[in-house]
């Protein structure tokens, strides 16, 4: 955020834009205005505010239809939205919290109110900031050691696509998904900590070596830990290479002790190593990939269900792969010679 913070004030009637800007103007923020959802829409995408004053009635779309979009769009989300309505409401507040309003706020706007309301969603505007672009920092990092080698670039990118779709066809919630992003994204995070001559070693790795690449599961953990919104991706980080049976890493977890979410993550990861290339072997087709998993399963080491749900996926993540002609990778050497 720079400065004082940029907010786009969207309002359809002239006088209430200057009054807006008569308040705001000087205490420093950057202004910009909209009178309608179109223009409102068209300039968030240009170039995004700090925080959106939000007049409920406008005459192509209401407000609550704009904070929708808002907050469904990625790129947008974290932008607050303070709705400005005229009509004090119950069920006009109830319908601002569903469309994830940050705050109301009645007109006729009370000063004093209004530059409450604007500082603390300002302040929290520069805290997400800060936050993504430590959220930033370390998928870099992540990219930084995938790109090391051609067998690993883009690998942390698909797993975690491939587990968002399992999610979701495994019916759980848009927290969920999101974690399951995340955790895509940073489960591999643990492998900057590991030497390269182990992690690039081209031939099978001894047991010695296979207990350093384990240590990519704590190293994750540890270093995602100080990130407090990181809270709910940590059992994704540490224990998606753990297995139903109890003989996964890091702490041997067996049956309930490992949740969906992880064992969605675990099952992603293992298809996207099953199909990229290695130094000493071609990606597998299909066929010996399902069959893999369908061994799995009769060892009990991955949930039937899941593993039926996932297997009509690979046909389609599959697909998304060659028309994005994504290089083949390598995940690391999974077991110990
Ligand atoms: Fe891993
Ligand atoms: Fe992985």
């Amino acid at each position: 955020m720079k400065g004082n913070g940029k907010i786009l004030v969207v309002d359809d009637e002239q006088k209430n834009l200057l009054i807006m800007e008569s308040l705001l103007a000087p205490r420093g923020h950057e202004l910009a205005f909209a009178s309608d959802g179109a223009e409102a829409i068209q300039k968030l995408n240009e170039d995004p505010p700090d925080l959106i004053l939000l007049d409920v009635m406008l005459p192509d779309m209401d407000g609550f239809k704009i904070c929708k979009i808002l907050k469904g769009n990625e790129a947008t989300r974290l932008i607050p939205v303070i709705l400005v309505t005229s009509l004090y409401d119950v069920s006009d507040k109830i319908k601002g919290f569903e469309s994830d309003a940050d705050d109301f706020l009645t007109k006729p706007v009370n000063k004093h109110e209004l530059l409450a309301r604007v500082r603390s969603c300002l302040r929290i505007k520069a805290l997400n900031d800060r936050l993504e672009r430590s959220e930033s920092v370390l998928y870099a990092f992540v990219q930084a050691v995938e790109a090391k080698d051609r067998y690993t670039v883009g690998h942390s990118e698909r797993v975690a696509k491939y587990a968002m779709d399992l999610g979701i066809l495994a019916g759980q919630d848009p927290s969920t998904i999101s974690q399951l992003k995340q955790g895509g994204l940073l489960h591999d995070i643990g492998k900057i900590g590991i030497p390269d001559s182990v992690l690039r070693k081209p031939g099978p790795l001894t047991a010695d070596e296979f207990e350093v690449i384990k240590e990519h599961t704590v190293i994750g953990e540890k270093i995602c830990m100080p990130l407090r919104s990181m809270g709910g991706i940590l059992p994704l980080i540490r224990s998606h290479h753990e297995r139903l049976d109890g003989t996964g890493y890091p702490d041997g977890l067996s049956g309930d002790e490992i949740s969906l979410p992880v064992q969605i993550l675990g099952i992603a990861d293992t298809f996207d190593a099953l199909t990229s290339d290695r130094p000493y072997r071609d990606s597998m087709p299909l066929e010996k990939v399902v069959s893999i998993f369908n061994k799995e399963v009769e060892e009990e080491k991955f949930d039937a269900d899941l593993v039926q749900i996932a297997c009509q996926r690979f046909p389609y993540w599959l697909e998304d792969l060659a028309s994005k002609a994504i290089p083949g990778v390598r995940e690391v050497v999974e077991t110990p010679v």
